[in-house]
Order: C-alpha cells, then sequence, then structure tokens
C-alpha cells in the first residue's frame, strides 16, 4: 500500500482551558509552519470550551491544522442534556469527531452501538470520524485481544458504505497502555494489532477502501518509541497524549518520524 499522509495528532482530555489552548496551539502553529502539508495531517482535540477560540486562531494565522472534538451526540438536537450535537461542532469549525475513547467506554460507559451511532452521524455530516478501538488487559490475558478489536469494528462500522469509509481514521489504542500506568505496546506487537485491523477493515470495505484508511497507534507514545512505531507497516500515525500536550515536544516528535515515514513510503513506491 502507498502510505498517502502521515498521520499526528493529540487529544488533550481534560487538559488546557482556553488561553492554555491557545497559548498551546499557538506555539504548535509557529513551529510547525514549514511542514510539508501535502504529506503530514497534523490534528488537536482540545476542550469543547477551546474549540471555537481554536478554530478563530487557526484561520486567523492561515494553519492547516485540523480541529477535531472529544465527543458528540448522534442527533442534531433534542432533550439530550449535556451533549454537543454535530450542527453546534461544525458551527465552530470543528472537522474530526473522536468517537469511543477508551475513557469515553470505560468510565462514561458507552457501547459499540452508541459508538456505531456516533460514527454514522459524524460521516453523514461530513466530518473525519476517528474511531478509536482497543482492547483491555484482562481481554489481552485471555488472549482474545484480535475478536475484541475485530467486533469493535464490526459494530461500531455497522451499515457503513465503502463511499462513506472514505472519510473514517482509526485510531487502535490499548486500554493498558493508555495514560500514566499505561505501558506503550512494543512495536511488534503494535504492528500485529494494526495487521489484524486492517484485515478487517478490506473484509468490511474491500481492498482499496480497507488499504486507504488510516491506521493511527496510541497508547504512551513518546519521544522514545514514536520512531520505532511509525516504521512499522500499517501503522499510518501516532495518536498522542501527554508527550503532545507540550507543543516543543510534540514538534521534536514531528521532525523524528515524518522522515522515517518518508523513506519509508519511497521504498513502497
Ligand atoms: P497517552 O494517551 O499518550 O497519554 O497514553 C493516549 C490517548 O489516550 O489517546
Amino acid at each position: 500500500m502507498i502510505k498517502k499522509k502521515l498521520f499526528l495528532g493529540t487529544n488533550t482530555k481534560m487538559y488546557k482551558t482556553i488561553s492554555e489552548t491557545l497559548e498551546y496551539l499557538s506555539d504548535l502553529i509557529t513551529l510547525t509552519s514549514d511542514i510539508d502539508w501535502d504529506d503530514v495531517e497534523l490534528f488537536v482535540i482540545p476542550s469543547f470550551t477551546s474549540l471555537e477560540s481554536a478554530g478563530k486562531l487557526l484561520r486567523e494565522r492561515g494553519s492547516r491544522i485540523s480541529l477535531g472534538a472529544q465527543n458528540m451526540c448522534w442527533e442534531e438536537s433534542g432533550q439530550f442534556t449535556g451533549e454537543i450535537s454535530p450542527i453546534m461542532l461544525k458551527e465552530v469549525g470543528t472537522g474530526i469527531i473522536e468517537i469511543g475513547h477508551s475513557e469515553r467506554r470505560h468510565i462514561f460507559g458507552e457501547t459499540d452501538q452508541q459508538e456505531n451511532l456516533k460514527v454514522k452521524c459524524a460521516l453523514k455530516h461530513n466530518f473525519k470520524a476517528l474511531l478509536c478501538i482497543g482492547e483491555t488487559l484482562e481481554q489481552k490475558n485471555y488472549d482474545i485481544s484480535d475478536e475484541v478489536l475485530s467486533m469493535q469494528l464490526k459494530i461500531g462500522l455497522h451499515g457503513i458504505s465503502a463511499r462513506q469509509a472514505g472519510n473514517l481514521w482509526i485510531a487502535y489504542e490499548p486500554v493498558w497502555a493508555i495514560g500514566v500506568n499505561g505501558i506503550p505496546a512494543t512495536k511488534e506487537y503494535a504492528a500485529m494489532k494494526h495487521k489484524t485491523i486492517r484485515g478487517v477493515l478490506c473484509r468490511l470495505f474491500g481492498e482499496t477502501t480497507g488499504n486507504s484508511i488510516p491506521i493511527l497507534y496510541g497508547g504512551s507514545v513518546n519521544n522514545q518509541n514514536a520512531a520505532d512505531l511509525i516504521s512499522m507497516p500499517d501503522i499510518d500515525g501516532l495518536f498522542i497524549g501527554r508527550s503532545a500536550w507540550n507543543a516543543e515536544n510534540f514538534n521534536k516528535i514531528i521532525r523524528t518520524v515524518y522522515p522515517l515515514w518518508k523513506a519509508s513510503r519511497a521504498e513502497l513506491k
């Protein structure tokens, strides 16, 4: 497969106020201004409250960093106290909807069926839908990781056509690898799971579309392991938490992985 683009992004979770997000983004815009945007898809997913001013800043500075939301309701409006609708997110210039992050599933009890409603809604509203999947440590120990990933994909993407899947991104984030207590997956393990995911996507959408859907790895990505991970087949990008919340550090990771990605793409041609 020819790797069309390198995907690098961060979700800032429930960190960074509006002013902190703006300071962070402003630094990141400056540091990344010379990037080859035909090659790199760089995105930031800040808090809901920061989205509007973040969008404004990106437009004012003419930056091509994309903006995403951490969650979204599957309805356009209605009696859904505390939820945010696709129309509201469009209004503030959001392009990506993150769906089913491990913390949404495991702390807030979201189900695969709910993620499916969100994916369908996001695609219907022409967002990029970033579906996050991953097995827990218990599931890994039972040796059912592939079954879990397959189930999360089959339910989460149920009813999506191959045409719609062109706006789909997948993040593989093993639950045991995420956060301060997480242990990053080895590059070999991550590559194996990406291969499993690629296989399911090809079965669901056909080879051409299945091969074109970007699969990002997430879970304790840092300056030490980013290079190894990005050099593996089927790892099309990195979805980074803590290590990307400082603009300079994020930029260092970008500068480390981009040349490697470019070299591996050249080999594939
Ligand atoms: P982490 O977060 O890089 O801090 O482990 C990853 C994520 O939750 O997406």
